[in-house]
């Protein structure tokens, strides 16, 4: 199963990733995961992420269609993941696409899950992120145990400014990339705004009334 998850930032990709990464044991590709790692190793390339991630912009394309390429090469020839985040232009799907052709495999679903801009703000406020699991909470929406509050982090960029910059970068340069989805009967749209759990099924519905329903291969 090859799955892409598009959605606005706080639209609740990476929680719905982790959930369809262990229903169907696939690889999580985080793209915001990765670049956020080669900002926290200090390197020159971090240090070019981090000013594209401190003002809300998309890092460019060669460089994040480089890190995916790198990591699919290493996923068993590109059978079972899920991109998160991935692609968010064009260009992106444009890669993707190919670099799958030459591995002979192509994307089975797109996942697009939308939310209204209103719903976004209160989700990223109250964000919490496990360091430990990976695991992401909410201290309203989806709480997490009381005993490990003190090591739960925010995310530099979940500040109300920089939410602003990411929102708009998403909504100028996803329309392609939906179009594009949507154009080969690939595009899966959910409604986000429901609880986890309701979207989580909601995907699996979706996923399994595939014509071509993608396959544990
Ligand atoms: P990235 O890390 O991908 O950030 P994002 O797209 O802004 O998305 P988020 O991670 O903020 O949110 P999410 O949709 O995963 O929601 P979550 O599940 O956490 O990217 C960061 C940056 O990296 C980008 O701004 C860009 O600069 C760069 N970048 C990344 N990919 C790139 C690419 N391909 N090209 C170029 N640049 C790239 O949920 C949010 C909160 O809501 C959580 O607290 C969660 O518990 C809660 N929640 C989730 N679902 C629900 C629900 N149904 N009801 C109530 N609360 C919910």
């Amino acid at each position: 199963m090859r799955l892409v998850m598009i959605g606005a930032p706080a639209s609740g990709k990476g929680t719905q990733a982790n959930r369809l990464t262990r229903h169907f044991d696939l690889d999580h590709i985080s793209t915001g995961e990765m670049l956020r790692a080669e900002e926290a190793k200090r390197s020159e390339l971090g240090l070019v992420v981090e000013s594209y991630l401190k003002r809300g912009q998309l890092v460019p394309d060669s460089l994040v269609v480089k890190l995916v390429g790198e990591r699919l090469a290493h996923n068993h020839l590109a059978q079972r993941f899920i991109l998160d985040g991935f692609p968010r232009t064009l260009n992106q799907a444009l890669a993707l696409d190919r670099a799958l052709g030459e591995m002979g495999q192509a994307i089975d679903a797109a996942l697009l899950i939308e939310v209204p801009d209103s719903a976004v703000l209160e989700r990223i406020t109250g964000r919490r992120a496990d360091p430990e699991t990976g695991r992401i909470y909410h201290l309203k929406f989806s709480p997490p145990p009381p005993e490990i509050l003190h090591r739960l982090e925010q995310r530099d960029d979940d500040t109300a400014e920089v939410m602003q910059a990411r929102l708009s970068t998403y909504r100028e340069r996803i329309a392609p990339v939906v179009a594009h989805y949507r154009d080969q009967g690939l595009l899966i749209a959910v409604d986000g705004t429901p609880p986890p759990e309701a979207v989580f099924q909601e995907l699996l519905c979706r996923l399994a009334s595939l014509n071509s329903t993608p396959q544990e291969e």
